[in-house]
């Protein structure tokens, strides 16, 4: 399809939007730290950190923000790299399934994947990969802290091919290992790369090569290197495809670059593939139609909201990624599921060190909308056009607890935070008809934990998950007579959501089965669906 469109605006073109995924501790921070310093967005790389499981609970960038003590914004940070503007959209970090992390990549053109070169691919790289191979979304992978010994360059690459489907062509190719290693010879651009210990943010100069046989190599490695890489190269060359934009676009080729995020090593390369190969901001689907980034009306979703963000004020920022056109501020764009029109007069860009307003935005951006609560995550946001964007995936909650304050004179409290995390979608939340308390539905358990943190730290509001005499919910819809008489028989096993929708609750599937056929106008779901 691109074959046949014009090219892009230049400022879309230039435009991309990424997100890096890994397994806790293969270095996403610190890649990402690097990134920022790179595109002028932090002039220092940070030194002290948290350790551990405390600073993998909110997300990466809120992390750097409470250890290192420099001012990024949550989310999402822009920044200029070459001619480049990058998006990188922040990935929640819990170690557990997270519905967040897969919304947000929903918002995003590509991904950067980053293993430990000790480790290889583990657990949680996989189950993020699958949900980039779900979305096609190209990917680009970065092989990370080969200052420490690691594996060797073909058990990787076999690895990330046997395991994750996905062909591997060396963007770069490691020299020496462990303290033996010199750097990477740039297979792309013929040039050698080289590191520098003495002082890890300074990138070393690049060294122009002819090919493998200029003696210029011979100055820089030792001749034993130097012959284990002509011949690993050779070998390379035959065993391994050779890149392919088209392949990395469409997901089936991943690049790897090998490198040091600590050192700064690798970085840059990295963050010229990206720019040079990765994908501009790219088409969104719609249930109506397709939505082309070039087209003038300006179109976007809400992908992600969230609360909090000013201690000091309850109010929400709404999440959007623009689809299309050239967003201005003080635009009145309309809110498609209240079909009200909404003017974004102080809409919020992730611009360098600090928020920013924003003046104006284009297809491909991240741009904060604050709200009281109107932006939902799936809303549509165009210039008229009743429009309901498709893929922002809903979920249906398969663990359910009941939740309670510490001190039950805190009740209202508690409604309220959990309200909030209703809306930010990190929770599904029912009231039940009869009967106090609240009960809240997850998709994995470690959520119940974050949860209870949360509403400790944002509330101080200590809270018990209890085990529910429920572990399903429902939700139903159907004619309203059908569905009041529905309710007054079964009252013990109705709850309503943040929305006030009606939720069946039971243990049985058995239940569920009877009320299908007793009740055949009115229709079970196991997810609420968000778009419309
Ligand atoms: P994450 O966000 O993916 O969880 O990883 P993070 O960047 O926090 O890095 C995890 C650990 O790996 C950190 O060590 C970090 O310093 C280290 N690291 C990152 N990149 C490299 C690299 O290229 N080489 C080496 N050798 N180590 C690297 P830590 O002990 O948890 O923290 P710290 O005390 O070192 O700061």
């Amino acid at each position: 399809m691109s074959q046949n469109r014009a090219a892009l605006p230049p400022e879309i073109a230039r435009r991309r939007t990424f997100a890096i995924i890994s397994h806790p501790d293969a270095g996403k921070t610190t890649l990402t730290e690097k990134f920022l310093l790179f595109g002028g967005a932090i002039q220092m790389a940070g030194q002290v950190r948290a350790k551990g499981e405390a600073r993998r609970t909110r997300s990466d960038f809120m992390k750097m923000e409470q250890d290192r003590g420099i001012s990024v914004s949550a989310s999402a940070m822009s920044f200029d790299y070459r001619e480049f503007r990058f998006n990188l959209v922040d990935t929640p970090g819990h170690s557990d399934f997270s519905e967040d992390t897969y919304r947000t990549l929903t918002a995003v053109d590509a991904a950067i994947m980053v293993i430990d070169g000790a480790k290889g691919v583990e657990s949680q790289t996989r189950k993020l990969f699958e949900v980039c191979r779900l979305r096609d979304l190209p990917i680009l992978t970065f092989c990370n802290k080969m200052d420490r010994e690691s594996r060797d360059t073909f058990e990787i690459i076999d690895e990330i091919q046997e395991n994750l489907a996905i062909d591997v062509c060396p963007a770069s190719w490691p020299i020496g290992i462990g303290r033996d290693f010199l750097g990477c010879y740039d297979i792309l651009h013929d040039r050698l790369e080289l590191m520098d210990r003495a002082d890890r943010n300074r990138v070393a100069e690049s060294i122009k090569i002819s090919g493998l046989d200029d003696p210029k190599l011979a100055d820089h490695v030792p001749a034993e290197l130097l012959a284990k890489l002509r011949e690993e190269l050779e070998m390379a060359r035959e065993l391994l495809p050779a890149f392919d934009r088209e392949s990395l676009l469409n997901g089936s080729l991943t690049p790897i670059w090998f490198g040091s995020a600590i050192n700064s090593f690798g970085v840059k390369e990295l963050m010229d593939g990206m720019g040079e190969w990765g994908p501009e901001p790219q088409p969104q689907k719609a249930l109506e139609r397709q939505i082309l980034p070039e087209e003038t009306a300006v179109t976007g979703f809400v992908f992600k909201v969230q609360a909090n963000m000013d201690p000091k004020h309850r109010d929400r920022v709404a999440f959007v990624r623009l689809a299309s056109g050239h967003f201005e501020r003080g635009m009145k764009l309309l809110h498609v599921r209240t079909k009200k029109p909404m003017a974004v007069s102080n809409p919020v860009l992730f611009l360098a060190a600090d928020r920013e307003l924003a003046e104006e935005g284009w297809a491909g951006d991240i741009i904060g909308i604050p709200n009281h609560g109107q932006l939902r995550i799936g809303d549509a946001l165009t210039e008229g056009e009743a429009l309901h964007f498709t893929g922002i995936p809903s979920f249906a909650p398969e663990l359910l607890q009941t939740v309670r304050a510490g001190d039950p004179m805190k009740a209202k409290h508690l409604e309220k935070a959990l309200m909030q995390f209703a809306e930010e979608g990190a929770a599904k939340v029912f009231k039940p008809m009869i009967g106090s308390g609240f009960i809240v539905g997850v998709v994995g358990a470690l959520q119940f934990e974050v949860l209870a943190s949360r509403i400790e730290q944002e509330y101080s509001l200590p809270v018990r998950f209890e085990g529910s005499q429920f572990t399903s919910a429902r939700w139903v819809s159907g004619p309203k007579a059908e569905l009041e008489r529905f309710v007054n028989i079964n009252k013990g096993h109705i709850a309503e959501d943040h929305d006030g929708d009606v939720v069946f609750m039971t243990r049985l599937q058995w239940d569920i089965d009877r009320v299908q056929r007793d009740f055949p106008e009115l229709k079970l779901t196991a997810t609420k669906e968000m778009m419309v």
